[in-house]
This record gives structure tokens, C-alpha cells and sequence, in this order.
């Protein structure tokens, strides 16, 4: 399917517009390429070729998947070139082989060469492209992305170390107990984006009201769970859903996957808890129970959406409106709102209490698979970004999603409690 069909009545670039475009494009490709040739940088052939997990493929399948991909969407639909490199389609392609079976892998030299030949095809194209279908080079960037944060999450589950140099560390949380939650009032706030890197599960930009709540101001502390731990909070069904209770009888778990370490300034790679670090590698279920044992509930997608583009209230200009404040800083990445937002974001991935669907009005894009297959009731959402996850993907509106039973993603959670809740006590 050509891409046109998809994305129709894009209107014509001037030349130096377009110029300017091309030169932003080239250098996004380039950095999210260093970031993902940055974590395999050591990797030995055996770890290269291994799954850490039955739900993982090998660190070299996704890199192979990375270059398949690009050559799908660049060289076949967009350019109308023949696919290079056919014997890697049935290996590579998503819907190929089972995860099982990759592990049969060319070797990193050639995985490599296939990147790069891929790549060199991709920025002469792009040199002549008109780029009428901007979505789709930024898609290209995302999904890289996303398969880099999964190699930085096989390569924590293998215990071994990645990535240290061009990610950024994780911080630990900075706000005291007794001024550990924020208020934020009801009322409509915008949801998701229209950006040109929106994914198309992002899409359209809407308003959603809420009810006035109060949300933690950071992700649940190692410390503060640990108190979880502590008070045998694995072994009593109280805290936990049904689902959950009997996900864990069978999971077998009694603390988070992952450790932080203030040395490393990241998770999963080091054997110390420090107390003031987000938790990391907690299933859904767990981030639930939690709540549930402090009197909280996990946030919705547009609660925590709404919070963290809300701004300090700047003492002297009255005249600033929360809702044209939220407006404002809507496509901006979580790192740079959070400087002056009123809640600390972006060392993990939360999980909320929102199923993965779509939003009114979605339009699958570039193919169904890529979201629409997991609107299926099984998936939550996840929201902010991790160590793992470039600048360029870390925005408010960004919807991560997997089955609530998973612990590999870096992810942690924070709570909230309806203002309604604090009233009645
Ligand atoms: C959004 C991270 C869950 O890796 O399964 C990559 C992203 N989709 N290639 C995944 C994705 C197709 C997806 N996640
Ligand atoms: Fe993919």
C-alpha cells in the first residue's frame, strides 16, 4: 500500500522549508542511530544471540527488525525501490517467525552491514524526497526507538551493562513526605497530540474532563515500597485484585525485577535498593496493590496526562490561565515541562489504570498492527519514559502499553486519591 493512500492531502513544502526539513530529518536519524549502536556496543556474540526471556527475541533480532523495517517503509513504499536484502524478510518481519526462533542469527558484523546499507538507501532517498509524508519519517524514528529501549531491557534481563554513556540518569525523588502530592482541580484538559510524531494511537488531540484529585508528586519510592514488603504485603490477598492475586500465585515474586543504584544512576544493572529511587520492574498488579495498601488508586491516562502539564503557579502573573498554561506546553518532552510542573517524571515508565484503546476518531497508521491489534482489553497504558527512552519520545502524550503481568519494562507508578475520597474522611 502506497503511503499516499494513507495519509492523504498533505499539502506542497516550499524548497527551503523542505531543505530545512530534510536536514532536521538527517540528524534525528543519526542520533537515534548513535543511541541504539551505543547499547551493543560491548555486547559479546552469546548475549547478542540469546533470549534473556520467552517474551523477548535476541538483542540481534531487533536490530535486523530495525533495519527491515526502514527498508520496508523507505526503500518499498515510499521510494518504489525492490526490497534489498530478501533473505532477511521471513526472519526479520513481526509477523515472522515465533520469538522462539530467532535466535538463528546472522552474525553482529553482518546485522550491522544490513543497518547500514538500509540506512545509506534511506538518506538518498530522502535527499530527493518531496516529504509529503512527514509521519512516516518520524514514525520510522519512534519505532527505532522503541525497539532500542527493548534491547536496553533484554540486555538488563541478560544483568549485563549498556548504554551508560548517552543515557541520562535516573534521579532520585526530591520531595519530602509530609509535601509528597499535589492538587490539581477539576475540569477539561487536552489529551493526546496531533504533532507530526504522534503515533497514530496518540491521535486526535482531545478534551477530557476530570474530577479534582491529588497525585503524588514523584513515582513510588524503593523505600516507600519496601514498607509494602515489610508489613507481607505479597502474602495477603487483601491489597491485590482477583486477577492479580492469582497472577502472583503463579508468578512466584516477592520484591520489583529491578534495582537501582545511585553509582550507575540507572536501573536493573546494579545489586543495591537505594531508598529515594523510583521502583523499577513492578507488574501492573503490584503498582495496584500498592495503592490499595496505601489507600490510593493508580492515576488514570488523563489524570496523569493532566498533571504533568500543569505548571507552578507563577506568583505574579494572575493573569496566566491554568488552561492556556496546559495548552501551551502540550508537545514539549516531559523533561522540559517538569522544570517548571509541579510533579517529577521521566526516571520510569508508570502504569496507569487506563486499558490501551483508541481515541475517538483514530486512524490506524502506517498499518493496523502497529497499535490497533492491542485495543483488546488485555493491554494498560504506560506513561512518561525511562532511562531507556530518548528525548524525542518522551512526551505528555506518548502512550506505552503491555499486559499488566509484565516486569522487564522499566517501569514503576505513582497514586492518586479523588479529592472526593479526602473529603468524606
Ligand atoms: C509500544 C513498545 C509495546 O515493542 O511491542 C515496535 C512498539 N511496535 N514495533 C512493542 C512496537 C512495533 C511496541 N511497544
Ligand atoms: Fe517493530
Amino acid at each position: 500500500m502506497q503511503y499516499s493512500v494513507l495519509c492523504p492531502g498533505q499539502s506542497s513544502l516550499i524548497p527551503p522549508i523542505r531543505s530545512a526539513l530534510r536536514s532536521v530529518l538527517r540528524s534525528a536519524l543519526r542520533d537515534c542511530r548513535h543511541q541504539t549502536l551505543t547499547l551493543v556496543k560491548d555486547i559479546t556474540p552469546q548475549i547478542f544471540r540469546t533470549q534473556s526471556h520467552p517474551d523477548f527475541s535476541p538483542v540481534g533480532w531487533h536490530l535486523g527488525h530495525i533495519a527491515y523495517t526502514e527498508s520496508l517503509w523507505v526503500a518499498e513504499h515510499l521510494a518504489g525501490l525492490p526490497r534489498q536484502f530478501s533473505q532477511y524478510e521471513r526472519l526479520f518481519a513481526a509477523d515472522g517467525l515465533p520469538k522462539s526462533e530467532r535466535q538463528n542469527l546472522p552474525a553482529l558484523d553482518q546485522i550491522l552491514a544490513y543497518l547500514q546499507a538500509v540506512r545509506s538507501q534511506t538518506l538518498d532517498y530522502l535527499n530527493s524526497s518531496d516529504l509529503e509524508n512527514i509521519r512516516l519519517w518520524h514514525w520510522l524514528i519512534q519505532h527505532e526507538s522503541q525497539h532500542a529501549e527493548t534491547i536496553a531491557m533484554v540486555l538488563a534481563m541478560h544483568q549485563t551493562n549498556c548504554g551508560a554513556f548517552v543515557y541520562p540518569k535516573v534521579q532520585p525523588v526530591s520531595f519530602s513526605e509530609s509535601n509528597n502530592m499535589v492538587h490539581i482541580e477539576a475540569g477539561s484538559a487536552t489529551v493526546g497530540s496531533d504533532a507530526p510524531e504522534a503515533i497514530d494511537n496518540e491521535r486526535p488531540a482531545h478534551l477530557v474532563s476530570t474530577e479534582s484529585y491529588w497525585i503524588d508528586r514523584a513515582p513510588v519510592t524503593c523505600g516507600q515500597y519496601q514498607r509494602f514488603i515489610e508489613a507481607g504485603g505479597y502474602r495477603d490477598a487483601k491489597w491485590w485484585s482477583p486477577a492479580g492475586w492469582q497472577w502472583l500465585k503463579s508468578a512466584n515474586v516477592d520484591k520489583p525485577r529491578y534495582e537501582s543504584s545511585r553509582e550507575s544512576g540507572q536501573t536493573g544493572l546494579n545489586t543495591t535498593v537505594e531508598s529515594d529511587y523510583p521502583v523499577c520492574g513492578v507488574s501492573w498488579y503490584e503498582a495496584d496493590a500498592y495503592a490499595r495498601f496505601v489507600g490510593k488508586r493508580l492515576p488514570t491516562e488523563a489524570e496523569w496526562e493532566k498533571a504533568v502539564r500543569v505548571e507552578k503557579t507563577p506568583e505574579k502573573t494572575p493573569e496566566k490561565t491554568p488552561k492556556k498554561t496546559l495548552e501551551d506546553r502540550r508537545d514539549r518532552t516531559i523533561d522540559s515541562i517538569v522544570q517548571d510542573g509541579v510533579v517529577q517524571v521521566g526516571s520510569v515508565w508508570e502504569w496507569t489504570d487506563t486499558w490501551f484503546s483508541a481515541y475517538s476518531g483514530f486512524q490506524p497508521f502506517p498499518y493496523k498492527g502497529y497499535s490497533q491489534l492491542y485495543f483488546d482489553g488485555e493491554h494498560r497504558v504506560l506513561k512518561g519514559g525511562s532511562w531507556a527512552t530518548p528525548k524525542w519520545v518522551r512526551r505528555p502524550s506518548f502512550r506505552n502499553w503491555y499486559h499488566p503481568h509484565r516486569r522487564a519494562v522499566f517501569a514503576g507508578f505513582r497514586c492518586v486519591i479523588s479529592s472526593s475520597e479526602t473529603d468524606r474522611n
